[in-house]
């Protein structure tokens, strides 16, 4: 394949992912997105398969790189739980951050083969991408770590914070820039490698002081910075493809992490300095729920007699109901109960879930139509008119702390103002607080009903009472 037939396949794969970007902006388009994204990925592997220059040795290579990661990728994303994407998306992005690492040194060894120059002798500019690929990559490969474990349950999802944390990352951060230029006015082998060492610290460092609740948007913002990790190294290679796709994912997840703020209503700055969650709101499963009131329990029989006679419904999804794979049941239950005669809405919060359009996805798979799935600022004033909130896992998205506690960890974030309807159902299987560790004042009140157990049975035997 001649060099302009390579440029062009190139340009095609490039507007192909940007089709892909934008298909996945809607879930009725979504499917179609995906199938753009793997032309587009096809593509470019056709393509760089077929570059001239490209040895049998290489594509010998390239070959036997896609069929151990392609097998490895094809049996993780099979055995994969919906509700463990964003570990795994953290961790994939490791990768990406060690790649961009990998790549950078093959072409501090070896600039020929990239055509940048000679060992030694490797022109400025060059330096310059590489090192910034090579920092941002490995920020990258230790924060996605970091992220991975705490999302996973590898490591406490508390933030860890000790003194003088932000000057320790400061100055840390002003010594990469002087290791920086130092190598850039050198090409020194041993400032290529301080600068690799006080990245992956700088990146371990960076992410500890976050907690769990803000994970998602630092995953988000640490797939940004792969991507500027592997336009860095696009320009490096002079591959454009590298550089149109890394600008694409460095763009799209500072675009995913500023909306994921704003559903919380936090600032990037606030999320990155970490420390959410040490603040108030007492931690851990319950805590301070059992010195209160008694709730009210409630049977499915009763929330099944209650939902019958009702004539405005909103199901508000949550965590939980991923967890439990209750999805097609909730669905199942909406179409007895539009039989009777009511009206039925999904209310999705922006973080419902754990992670961005978590909720989407479940009620898509349960072919729950799209116009009955609305967004928080569409359907929050609808509760004051429903008879029920239909709350299935839900918890955090509910809370009123967040409007009125100005100690809680999750003060500042919209929610979704259940307690507005006239009964509000809580299925869960106990008293635990959410996500947030906040407790929930909502248990208590008069006009909610608890309904214990786990979602996906506990919605069954509502199914079962409505056919009766
Ligand atoms: P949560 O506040 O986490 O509450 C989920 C509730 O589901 C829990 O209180 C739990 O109570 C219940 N539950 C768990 N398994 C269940 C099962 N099998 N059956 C029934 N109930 C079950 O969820 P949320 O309201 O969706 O809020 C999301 C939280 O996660 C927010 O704090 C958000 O910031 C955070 N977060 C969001 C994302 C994104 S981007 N969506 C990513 C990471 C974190 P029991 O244990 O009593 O059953």
């Amino acid at each position: 394949m001649g060099q302009t037939l390579s440029t062009l396949a190139y340009l095609v794969a490039s507007v192909l992912f940007i089709m892909a970007l934008r298909g996945l902006s809607n879930p009725e388009t979504s499917r179609q997105g995906v199938l753009y994204g793997m032309i587009g990925m096809g593509i470019a592997i056709l393509a760089t398969l077929l570059r001239p220059g490209m040895g049998a040795g290489g594509i010998v290579l390239v070959l036997a790189g896609l069929a151990i990661g392609g097998t490895i990728g094809t049996v993780v994303a099979q055995r994969i739980q919906m509700t463990s994407l964003p570990q795994l998306v953290a961790a994939f992005h490791s990768l990406v951050g060690m790649a961009a690492v990998f790549v950078a040194a093959a072409a501090f060894y070896s600039p020929e083969s990239f055509g940048i120059g000679f060992a030694g002798n490797i022109k400025a500019a060059s330096l310059v991408e590489m090192s910034l690929g090579l920092a941002i990559g490995a920020i990258t490969f230790s924060g996605s770590v970091i992220a991975f474990a705490k999302l996973d349950g590898r490591m406490s999802g508390s933030p860890i914070i000790f003194k003088g944390q932000h000057m320790l990352n400061a100055a840390l951060g002003a010594l990469l820039l002087v290791l920086v230029i130092a190598f850039v006015a050198t090409g020194s082998p041993i400032l290529f490698w301080l600068i690799a060492l006080l990245s992956f610290a700088l990146g371990f460092l960076l992410i500890v002081p976050i907690g769990g609740a803000d994970m998602p948007v630092v995953v988000s913002m640490l797939n940004s910075y792969s991507g500027w990790a592997a336009a860095g190294i696009g320009f490096t290679i002079g591959n454009l493809l590298l550089i149109v796709t890394g600008a694409l994912v460095g763009a799209s997840g500072a675009i995913l992490s500023y909306i994921m703020c704003k559903g919380m209503n936090r600032s990037i700055i606030n999320v990155l300095l970490g420390g959410f969650g040490t603040t108030g709101g007492e931690a851990g499963p319950g805590a301070g729920n059992a010195d209160r009131a008694p709730v009210k329990a409630g049977s499915p029989e009763d929330a099944a007699y209650i939902m019958k006679n009702a004539q405005k419904i909103i199901i508000v999804p949550g965590y939980g109901m991923a967890v439990a794979q209750a999805q097609q049941v909730v669905r199942e239950m909406a179409d007895l109960l539009k039989k009777e005669g009511a009206e039925i809405s999904y209310a999705i919060h922006p973080v419902a879930g754990r992670m961005p359009g978590h909720m989407n996805v479940l009620l898509a798979e349960a072919n729950v139509p799209y116009d009955e799935v609305h967004e928080l600022e569409e359907i929050n004033a609808e509760f004051a008119d429903a008879d029920v909130a239909y709350v299935i896992g839900a918890n955090d998205v509910t809370n009123p702390a967040a409007k009125t506690d100005k100690t809680s960890a999750i003060y500042g974030m919209p929610i979704l103002d259940v307690e507005r309807a006239k009964t509000v159902f809580f299925v869960k299987r106990g008293m635990a607080s959410g996500y947030a560790g906040v407790d929930n004042e909502l248990f208590f009140r008069p006009n909610t009903m608890m309904l214990f157990g786990d979602a996906k049975k506990v919605t069954q035997q509502i199914v079962q009472s409505l056919q009766k």
